[in-house]
């Protein structure tokens, strides 16, 4: 059984990440999303409110597990004996990013595979940045995200 992890911030989780899911869904039997816990940085979700949301965007995939992770990546990808990373590409921007990335994985330990896969064109200029950006600035976000992330921004956003 094929598992792969699918790490990131994920705050909120957009449609563009969902469409890279779908892609790791297709190719592997197993796709687990890390929500990363960093508790040097500020997101606007928690780490806990992140994962329940990404459990609820993505419940329609069967073979999705969702979980939270702390740390260097590489560690929890040896504590949990995963096949694979995969992380999603938009543009050349982020092609240099991800490869910076890849390259310091596999630099600390040289057994991780990283695997990119291109979201679609139409997705690919959807970030979780950007989205709560127009969010904030009362704009519509609906196309840019599951109903369930855009209802926890909006309530989110009402609090601040
Ligand atoms: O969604 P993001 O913010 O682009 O995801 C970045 C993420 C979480 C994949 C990356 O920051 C990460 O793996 N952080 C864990 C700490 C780590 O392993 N750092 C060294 C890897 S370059």
């Amino acid at each position: 059984m094929r598992r792969v992890v699918y790490p990131g911030t994920f705050d909120p989780m957009t449609n563009g990440h969902l469409d890279v899911l779908r892609h790791g869904c297709a190719l592997f039997d197993e796709v687990v999303i890390a929500v990363l816990h960093n508790p040097l940085k500020q997101p606007l979700f928690e780490a806990s409110e992140r994962l329940e949301l990404a459990k609820a965007a993505t419940s329609q995939f069967p073979n999705v597990r969702v979980d939270t992770f702390e740390g260097l990546l590489v560690d929890y990808y040896v504590k949990q004996s995963f096949h694979g990373v995969i992380r999603g590409i938009r543009n050349m921007q982020d092609l240099q990013v991800e490869m910076q990335m890849a390259h310091m994985n596999e630099s600390i330990y040289p057994d991780i595979h990283t695997i990119f896969l291109p979201t679609s064109p139409e997705r690919s200029f959807i970030s979780s940045s950007l989205v709560k950006d127009v969010a904030m600035h009362g704009g519509d976000i609906s196309p840019y995200v599951p109903q369930v992330i855009a209802t926890a921004l909006e309530m989110k956003l009402r609090k601040h």
